[in-house]
């Protein structure tokens, strides 16, 4: 079989991380409930784990960094803990539903919301960004690629943007985050919010929010900390402030173990392995008759991912054959993109979409692209 989903989920994890893991569940007690050997070896680990996240991101406190399941909920907790009925936000059309629908809720509550669109290639034109701005605007939330198009969208100048107009920069980082440098202090990034299973190659139900020192977000849930028990309210400090519950500790070990490999292997090495490979693809596939590739491959830098149609073909039934007759896993359909897939004229057929990560190699990629060359003779 070859997966080529990794946009989806990456697929094997990294040496160690279910070695970490396993580890964890056969001798840790509970993270910061308690102070016997066994819930402090959790609070230790898990703090090394905040440690780490905060060097990725460049952030100045591992304290800043909270927890979460996922990227979703991250996204859920910086959207409704800083945005409220009074405020305007921009975004943009490259958003995946994890961005789109908490803002969608608030905006029926009353929160002003504007959308940079992307054209027919999938471009955003950031000169949009000054003719949206309202003198209530407060943030701009947006992702760092699509997961549809692989697309990068110019944080560095979206931040610039933000500073300027003294607006905060909520970051969907949930397909670059381990891969593509994210700078919280030089890109001026007020909350990144990430997942644990994509390109951090950690496990799934793990993820969270990087805060900068000062942004001060509502907690969504509320409830036991193991730290300030007797107050009524959730304690005033980050992470607790936004950790109810017990953590993922046995996750936030693999994702511990996934940080050490990326760190030991280097970002630099991994993102031109996987962009290497998504451009080989890409370089076969594009002049194939009947093929259409969404996106812009004259940039240096992209997420590795190519999403495509052959002809009018449905993206559901190529994403089929492609498994059942050729072994290879990959994503159709409507990828949570809504906004985008409008933009590219895609909303009823989907897309094919392709994605790399470390473990793929030249020989899969090049299988796949003979895949696709076999199917588009069919059509
Ligand atoms: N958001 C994930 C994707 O793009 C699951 O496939």
């Amino acid at each position: 079989m070859i997966y080529l989903d990794n946009a989806a989920t990456t697929r094997p994890k990294p040496p160690g991380v279910v070695e970490a893991m396993t580890d964890a569940m056969m001798s840790w007690g509970n993270c910061g409930r308690g102070a016997h050997a066994q819930a402090l070896a959790s609070a230790r680990a898990v703090f090394s784990v905040r440690e780490q996240v905060a060097r990725l991101f460049h952030a100045k406190r591992a304290d800043h960094v909270c927890f979460t399941p996922n990227s979703t909920l991250a996204l859920n907790i910086a959207i409704n803990g800083l945005l409220g009925p009074e405020d305007h936000v921009i975004s943009t059309d490259r958003e995946h539903n994890s961005v789109l629908r908490p803002l969608y809720r608030l905006h029926q509550q009353g929160m002003g919301l504007d959308f940079v669109q992307a054209n027919r290639q999938g471009q955003l034109q950031y000169e949009e960004f000054e003719h949206l701005l309202r003198p209530n605007t407060k943030a701009v939330v947006c992702t760092h690629a699509s997961n549809l198009t692989g697309d990068l969208t110019d944080i560095g100048w979206i931040g610039t943007f933000c500073r300027a107009h003294g607006l905060l920069l909520i970051l969907d980082a949930s397909q670059t985050a381990g891969v593509f440098p994210i700078d919280m202090e030089a890109q001026q990034i007020d909350v990144v919010c990430f997942t644990g299973h994509k390109s951090l190659l950690g496990p799934q139900g793990t993820g969270g929010l990087c805060i900068r020192e000062g942004v001060e977000i509502r907690p969504f849930a509320v409830g036991g900390t193991g730290v300030q028990s007797y107050l009524e309210t959730q304690p005033a400090d980050y992470p607790a402030r936004l950790e109810a519950g017990t953590l993922n500790s046995h996750g936030l070990a693999g994702l511990g173990a996934a940080l050490d490999f990326l760190e030991t292997t280097g970002m630099d090495l991994i993102r031109s392995h996987e962009m290497a490979l998504a451009r080989r693809f890409y370089q076969a596939v594009h002049q194939i008759p009947g093929i259409t590739v969404y996106g812009d491959f004259t940039t240096e830098w992209r997420a590795p991912v190519v999403a495509l149609n052959i002809g009018t073909y449905d993206s559901g039934t190529v994403a089929d054959e492609l498994a059942e007759r050729f072994g290879i896993a990959v994503r159709p359909g409507a990828h949570c993109a809504p906004r985008m897939h409008r933009a590219l004229g895609t909303e009823e057929q989907g897309a094919v979409r392709f994605s790399w990560s470390w473990a793929n190699t030249e020989a899969e990629t090049d299988q796949a692209a003979e895949a696709i060359r076999i199917l588009a003779t069919e059509v």
